[in-house]
């Protein structure tokens, strides 16, 4: 048993996502680079959570109060029917990043089997309605830090979804635990990559998390490279996540090349 946490009564936390997407494929012949606009391919996109907050309702404190006495602490509440205190997953997608997800507590998490020992795990799946090719992928965390482990997972048919890319705290060790070895560029299209957050330390909140997948190796075709990068359905999965936990996406940003 781990005693040495101290645990609020509630936990919470938010997590933005936002996709950048190559809309259209590059033309080889334009012989102009015209500056593109950044879309956002997520937005408005019919997006789940499997655990979400607020039914039946749930009172919370921000993690920033986690450090203050008891008596300074704010209670917040989250309830699925109210539009004001609800924080359905579609809030990750509507393009406001004052709204976001939220899981239920850690203790409801657990309770609900979603994890192993006070490691919780939630999973959060987005129909792109099409498939795109992204440029990158990024994942905002709100008032929580990001987990010790993500997979993000993609699906033709939104029922198989496919292991893509790992992101790991400690390298070998936790890409062992994926059961692959570190790879962190994909030799094929159908690689599976398992690499390290591009940023060491995690932050206690607000961390963006970028995902790049337009890196591939020089060998690549320009075919093999649209076949890395395409997504229609995709997953993340959040393994090992402290303490504070919960999620909030918001934007997903499509980079049109014409
Ligand atoms: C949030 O989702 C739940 C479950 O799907 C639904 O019953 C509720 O009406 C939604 N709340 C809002 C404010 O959209
Ligand atoms: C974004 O969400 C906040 C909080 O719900 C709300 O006050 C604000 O009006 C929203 N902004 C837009 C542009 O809808
Ligand atoms: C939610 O997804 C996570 C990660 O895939 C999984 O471990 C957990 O069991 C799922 N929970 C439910 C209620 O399906
Ligand atoms: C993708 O991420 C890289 C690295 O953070 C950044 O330099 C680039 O501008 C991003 N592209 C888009 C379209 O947001």
């Amino acid at each position: 048993m781990n005693s040495r946490r101290t645990r609020p009564r509630a936990v919470t936390g938010v997590l933005l996502l936002l996709l950048a997407v190559v809309c259209s494929p590059l033309h080889r012949g334009a012989a102009v680079a015209v500056a593109d606009p950044v879309v956002n391919v997520a937005q408005g996109k019919p997006v789940k959570a499997n655990v979400t907050c607020g039914s039946p309702l749930e009172d919370f404190y921000p993690h920033s109060d986690l450090l203050k006495p008891a008596s300074d602490r704010q209670i917040q509440r989250c309830d699925a029917s109210n539009p004001s205190l609800a924080h359905n997953a579609s809030l990750m997608t509507d393009g406001n990043s004052s709204t976001w997800w939220q899981s239920t507590s850690l203790q409801q998490l657990m309770l609900s089997g979603n994890g192993v020992g006070d490691r919780a795990e939630v999973s959060i799946t987005l129909d792109l309605g099409q498939t795109y090719h992204p440029e990158n992928i990024t994942i905002h965390m709100g008032d929580t830090i990001r987990p010790g482990r993500l997979a993000i997972m993609r699906s033709a048919d939104g029922l198989n979804f496919d292991p893509w890319i790992y992101l790991v705290t400690n390298g070998n060790r936790d890409c062992r635990r994926f059961g692959v070895a570190k790879q962190p560029e994909p030799d094929s299209p159908e690689s599976v990559v398992c690499r390290e957050y591009a940023q060491l330390e995690p932050q206690l909140y607000n961390e963006r998390i970028t995902v790049s997948l337009s890196e591939v190796p020089p060998s690549f075709s320009d075919e093999a490279r649209q076949r890395w990068q395409a997504v229609r359905h995709l997953q993340l999965r959040f393994y090992d996540m402290d303490l504070v936990l919960g999620t909030s996406a918001d934007q997903f940003v499509c980079n049109s090349l014409t």
